[in-house]
């Protein structure tokens, strides 16, 4: 069994993609073209965003929001905190860090692993100047409640949605949310491309017209250099591809949450299957579970006898990065989060996973947790 299976979505829209890389080879149009545009637009509407900009990745449009919002780099920002939840990829973090500002970490929900914002409040200070809560592993966070904290003490947002493309929070859509919300398109992602790639949302015109620029050297037309950017576009050719994915991606959430739904339904009560909150709706990035009473490595390992693959999100906790050991953090400050990473793994999870393929992976772990 694989863990993810990214050949089956490719092959039942082989012949519309493989015309579509066509044309887009014969017109040799690669940087910037029609095929950008129109995703720009289609997702936008989508999400129901004014603006939505392609970018190289998902981690390039978090710097980049970073530096559209005024902390670019080249300037000295070591005063300026930004909080990001101690369970994400290391991205979240890495984007400020590599900016020169300095990373406060908030310890999770222990039940959505999303950023607890019971405690968030207490890390603002006169030195803050974002938030960047992650909808992890496919679930929005309450952007209500983090925006009646966000907006009273006047800091930023930033949605990182690089796992939630498509996911719902009262009826609105994961990347309407923040000053600017960022997805990542890397191929195992909700809406994956055929290699690295990500999308910008905002409504706000300045920050727009700031983060196009950003993404293309700080060209303000014409290789006139305004600010100091990077080479941050989405290639035309992934822009064909996704294009292609997005007209049968609601039908492949659907897929998906049912894939999810036959888990939920055959493992709750012997494992923590995900809390999903009566407002959200996952697109389940990762389908992660927790055994309160067996060694999590001896899961895995006996999956594996099985050939059943399982994954880690994640090993460590951000707190413990070692290149953030200069924050002082220690073991034992985010107690959720490390339980998470000690504790949990990640189930094989894809669109047209089969209920046959399922009931493998349950019967396995039924096996094992009643040894
Ligand atoms: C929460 C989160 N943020 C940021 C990123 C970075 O996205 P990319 O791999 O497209 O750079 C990822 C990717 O795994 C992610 O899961």
């Amino acid at each position: 069994m694989k863990f993810m299976d990214l050949y089956k979505g490719y092959d039942k829209r082989k012949v519309a993609i493989q015309s579509r890389i066509e044309s887009i080879i014969e017109r040799s149009q690669f940087i910037f073209g029609p095929d950008l545009e129109e995703l720009e637009e289609t997702l936008a509407k989508y999400v129901g965003r004014k603006y939505a900009l392609g970018v190289s990745s998902g981690h390039d449009g978090l710097s980049l929001a970073l530096m559209a919002l005024g902390f670019e780099a080249g300037i000295d920002h070591s005063d300026k905190e930004v909080i990001v939840p101690a369970l994400t990829f290391f991205s979240t973090a890495e984007a400020p860090a590599s900016l020169g500002m300095k990373v406060v970490v908030c310890d999770i929900d222990p039940d959505t692993y999303n950023m607890d914002l019971n405690k968030l409040e207490s890390l603002i200070n006169k030195n803050t100047v974002a938030i960047i809560p992650v909808n992890l592993f496919g679930q929005c966070i309450d952007y209500d409640a983090l925006d009646t904290i966000a907006k009273k003490h006047n800091v930023f947002v930033i949605e990182d949605a690089c796992q939630s493309f498509g996911a719902t929070s009262k009826n609105k859509k994961s990347c309407a949310f923040g000053d600017i919300a960022i997805t990542s398109f890397f191929p195992a992602k909700p809406l994956g491309c055929f290699g690295d790639g990500g999308m910008c949302f905002t409504d706000d015109d300045e920050l727009y017209a700031r983060l196009k620029k950003l993404r293309h050297h700080g060209d303000s037309g014409g290789m006139v250099h305004v600010m100091l950017g990077t080479t941050g576009r989405l290639d035309n050719l992934q822009a064909g591809i996704l294009l292609e994915k997005f007209k049968g991606f609601d039908e492949d959430m659907d897929l998906r949450r049912s894939v999810a739904e036959f888990y939920t339904k055959n493992l709750n009560g012997i494992l923590k299957t995900p809390k999903i909150e009566s407002f959200n709706d996952s697109v389940y990035a990762q389908y992660v579970v927790i055994s309160e009473s067996k060694d999590r490595n001896a899961i895995r390992e006996y999956l594996q006898t099985k050939d059943i693959p399982t994954a880690l999100y994640y090993p460590n906790p951000i707190h413990l990065a070692p290149i953030l050991k200069p924050l002082g953090y220690k073991v034992g400050d985010m107690p959720n989060a490390e339980y998470v990473c000690k504790n949990s793994l990640a189930l094989p999870i894809y669109n047209e996973m089969s209920n046959d393929e399922g009931l493998v992976v349950i019967n396995a772990l039924k096996e094992i947790l009643s040894n």
